[in-house]
């Protein structure tokens, strides 16, 4: 059967760098005999916003609910609409409302690509960060108080449910099951936090019992980021709370290089709703335009979106064209921000014929 796939480009880049990754999911399709549907909406954009005066339809929901995945390339253009409306108006909605309660990031060292970290090579950093991505820190109980007055109080609650943190915790013991070193590390802060992060901490300890496999350590988040700079190859899988998991899903990427390579996954594990696969970076208004941006970060969005299908083959031939290519780092094909002369296509073309096998 085929797989139903939603594709939502977005603003400045994101337009760009999507038909590169569709070139390069089409490659994988063909070359593993992959039904794939696409089906492509001009919503989610600032210009269907200007257009509108809102960034989704009123029946977004309806539209999109039994597709399989969703496939977005970047949203936000702060020239013509504010990042609060462009994103609260798009992403943020599908993210709630498709309860994709995983964010998933790999960090890994790329080939021809230089870490930021000294010495480091492809190797030495290879891992995944999961960040719960529904409740936490990013709650909306709270209030102000006698505002303006000597007075003033504002309260931010941060809410833990056990669902919400075992089926996190679950999905990153699952995760590091499959994995060849079978390690988690879990975000905490309970020397400071002393209600919530005690509370992680005991439901990290009921569910390792379930994966005695699984190795497990915690470090508070303080020292956390610091062993992502200084030990980065001490990580396998990293789970952390909303809050601790949107700091450790920027810092582990910016360990591996430019932001233009870099993947995310929005996940629903249960598929009672689509997911949502994108790069890390925005719209990049400062390069859109010209064709030059970096296309690897949506084409590796697309790898992960074959292996949430079921297509771990594919996925991987994809994940090795992009080392392929990046490890021969030919400068007529390299993009400007791995310091080549190439441009969106030349990069994104060179992927798609590895996969194909050329
Ligand atoms: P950005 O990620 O768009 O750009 C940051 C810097 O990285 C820029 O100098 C840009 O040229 C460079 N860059 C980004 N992607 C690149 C690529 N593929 N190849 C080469 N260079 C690349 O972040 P910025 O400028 O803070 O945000 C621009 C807009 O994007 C804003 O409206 C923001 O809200 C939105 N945004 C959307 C995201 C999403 O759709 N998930 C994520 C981050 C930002
Ligand atoms: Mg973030």
């Amino acid at each position: 059967m085929a797989h139903r796939i939603a594709v939502i480009a977005g603003d400045g880049i994101g337009t760009e760098v999507m038909p590169e990754g569709l070139r390069a999911l089409k490659a994988a399709a063909k070359r593993f005999a992959i039904d794939l549907d696409i089906q492509t909406f001009a919503f989610g954009s600032c210009d269907y916003y200007l257009e509108h005066g809102k960034m989704l339809p009123d029946d977004w929901f309806d539209q999109l609910k039994d597709f399989d995945a969703l496939f977005y390339g970047a949203v936000g253009w702060p020239a013509k609409v504010p990042d609060h409306i462009s994103l609260w108006g798009s992403l943020l909605q599908f993210r709630r409302r498709f309860d994709q309660y995983i964010n998933l990031r790999p960090c890994k060292l790329m080939p021809g690509i230089q870490s930021p970290l000294a010495g480091r090579e492809p190797g030495d950093i290879d891992f995944y960060v999961v960040r719960e991505n529904t409740e936490g820190e990013y709650s909306s109980v709270g209030g102000k108080m006698f505002e303006g007055t000597d007075r003033e109080v504002v309260i931010q609650e941060t809410v833990m449910t056990r669902t919400g943190v075992d089926r996190v915790l679950k999905y990153a013991f699952d995760l590091a099951q499959t994995r060849s070193r079978k390690k988690l590390t879990s975000a905490t802060k309970s020397n400071g936090i002393s209600i919530t992060m005690p509370y992680w901490d005991e439901r990290v300890e009921a569910m390792a019992e379930a994966y005695p496999e699984v190795s497990v350590d915690k470090f508070h988040i303080d020292i956390l980021t610091a062993n992502f700079v200084l030990h980065p190859d001490w990580f396998d899988v990293v789970v952390g709370s909303n809050l601790f998991g949107d700091i450790l899903s920027d810092l582990g990427p910016a360990c591996t290089g430019t932001i233009g390579i870099a993947p995310s996954a929005n996940i629903n594990p249960e598929g009672k709703f689509p997911s949502l696969f994108e790069p890390v970076h925005g719209s990049a208004p400062d390069i859109a335009g010209k064709g030059i941006a970096n296309p690897i970060g949506q084409i590796w969005s697309g790898a992960m979106m074959l292996e949430h299908l079921g297509h771990q083959e594919a996925a991987n031939a994809l994940v090795e064209a992009i080392e392929a290519v990046l490890a021969e780092g030919s400068p007529n094909v390299l993009t400007p921000d791995l310091r080549g002369q190439g441009n969106t296509a030349s990069l994104g073309r060179a992927i798609a014929e590895r996969i194909e096998g050329k």
